[in-house]
């Protein structure tokens, strides 16, 4: 089974969120299911030299996009026995950020559209094309179009995976003519039109073969008008199409017994957990004292994630809570603001780094001993299952992948392994948070709670067997 897999961003080359960790780790999974997979990304000049350095010029090819004629570029690369490749075109890709620009859709046709000319040079016919996100939408709309007589690209299948169901790629229509070189015969309602303008996402969802979305409870909550951003009635009408995968972690890359940037290397032990809280409150400059407990949280800084929870009740909590917060990611002013103006109100109990930083990533995870997530919608959620691996005990609101992983620790039956809410509601959340924080009390009781976190399943095994059954099924 060959599968070219499609996306906009990829770790370690390129990351803003967890669709890169996902495209990052994925295919290797997807090797050992024997499965030969190989990956194309844009070209970004945020890219570190050390791997464009290792780039290779393939050859070179023209994009059509309406009366334009765009160069493109084929390089590649091998990484731990993958080849990527990476569309080069300095005009849309050698930019200061991946996204944001008002160019935005032409970026992404281009993108789309250079993927088949790709395969004419690199002269390998994938199976299935697998596409990530609004940025790829255009692929099985094209396969069915410009592509559907070329006799090279006539058995290859589209599954496409979204990520998020909030970015959509909508555009005006006036694109359909200048940039997709298609006319009013895909502007329908089973096509690409979506309320007088042409969404991305939609044409994905009308023209894979397969949709996939990140887990189970995600992939139904789309279907309804509270999660579903208006795409809710497409979903249920391709609801046989529509499967949910959960994703998983690279266990070998995050495994805090043997992760060389944490402090302290552990198992499944408390104690042992408990001298990298110790350095990271030292080094932070908080009180260093381990019966406090040490609250992680490392996110995104936009409205998704839920902090507008956290700004409600937050002097409740830390005026009468013994606890330390720790916060690490950068985001929208609004959220920026809210936890910077916490650290300086509560100088002994928070710590805010506005900043991504791996190495601090990891290290809070290692040393914090619970961590917040509580989410207004989240597909999957790659911090929760982090969290779980570095024996962090997650307290999440019930939705979507966060759902689907964690389960609230009972203290009569002793399982479960992390807090969890139902409501989008300020004082749920408090109320779990300060559930958590008693049982934080009793050490033998945590040292269960850190047994089950450690038998929970992050690893991307049953995942990349499902993929191989979905891909297997298109083909069939
Ligand atoms: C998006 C979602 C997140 C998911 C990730 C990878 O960033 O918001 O929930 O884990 O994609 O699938």
């Amino acid at each position: 089974m060959k599968i070219l897999m499609v996306g906009s961003e990829c770790s370690p080359f390129v990351k803003s969120g967890g669709l890169a960790d996902v495209l990052g780790s994925l295919p290797r999974a997807l090797k050992k299911q024997g499965v030969a997979v190989k990956i194309v990304l844009p070209k970004y000049q945020e890219m570190s030299e050390e791997w464009k350095e290792q780039l290779t010029l393939l050859g070179t090819y023209r994009v059509q996009l309406g009366w334009r004629n765009q160069y493109a570029g084929i390089e590649s690369l091998s990484y731990d026995g993958i080849t990527f490749y990476f569309i080069d075109n300095e005009y849309y890709f050698k930019r200061s950020n991946l996204y944001g620009f008002g160019d935005e859709a032409e970026r992404f046709v281009f993108f789309n559209r250079s993927i088949f000319e790709m395969l004419r040079i690199i002269d390998w016919i994938p199976d299935v094309i697998h596409c990530h996100d609004w940025q790829t939408g255009l692929i099985p709309l094209y396969l069915h179009t410009h592509y559907q007589n070329d006799p090279l690209f006539h058995k290859i299948k589209t599954v496409f995976t979204i990520h998020n169901l909030k970015y959509q790629g909508i555009f005006p229509t006036s694109i359909l003519h200048e940039l997709m070189d298609l006319d009013y015969q895909v502007m329908h309602e089973d096509g690409v039109e979506f309320y007088g303008n042409i969404n991305f996402m939609k044409a994905a969802l009308n023209y894979a073969d397969k949709i996939t979305t990140v887990s189970k409870t995600y992939a139904e909550e789309i279907k309804t008008d509270y999660y579903g951003e208006n795409l809710d009635g497409v979903l249920r009408k391709k609801s046989d199409q529509l499967t949910g995968v959960i994703n998983g972690i690279d266990t070998g890359l995050y495994n805090p017994a043997t992760d060389k940037v944490i402090s302290v290397n552990y198992q499944q032990s408390f104690e042992e957990k408990l001298k990298n809280k110790a350095i990271l409150q030292k080094q932070l400059g908080l009180p260093v004292n381990e019966s406090i407990p040490l609250v992680g949280i490392v996110s995104r800084l936009v409205e998704q994630k839920g902090f507008d929870l956290i700004a409600k009740v937050v002097d409740e909590w830390l005026d009468h809570d013994d606890v330390q917060l720790v916060v690490l990611g950068t985001g929208d002013d609004a959220y920026e603001s809210l936890f910077r103006n916490l650290q300086y109100r509560y100088p002994r109990k928070v710590v805010v780094v506005i900043d991504f930083k791996e190495t601090l990533a990891r290290q809070i995870y290692a040393a914090s001993d619970l961590f917040l997530m509580p989410s207004r919608f989240e597909p999957c959620g790659i911090g929760q299952l982090l969290a779980l691996r570095y024996l962090s005990a997650p307290i999440v609101r019930e939705t979507g992948g966060l759902a689907d992983t964690v389960t609230s620790f009972n203290e009569e039956t002793k399982k479960g392994n992390g807090f969890t809410f139902k409501n989008y509601n300020a004082h749920d959340m408090l109320y779990t948070i300060r559930r958590a924080l008693s049982i934080y009390q009793n050490k033998q009781t945590w040292q269960k709670l850190i047994v089950n976190m450690a038998d929970s399943h992050v690893s991307w095994d049953d995942a990349a067997k499902t993929y191989l059954e979905i891909y297997q099924s298109t083909v069939s």
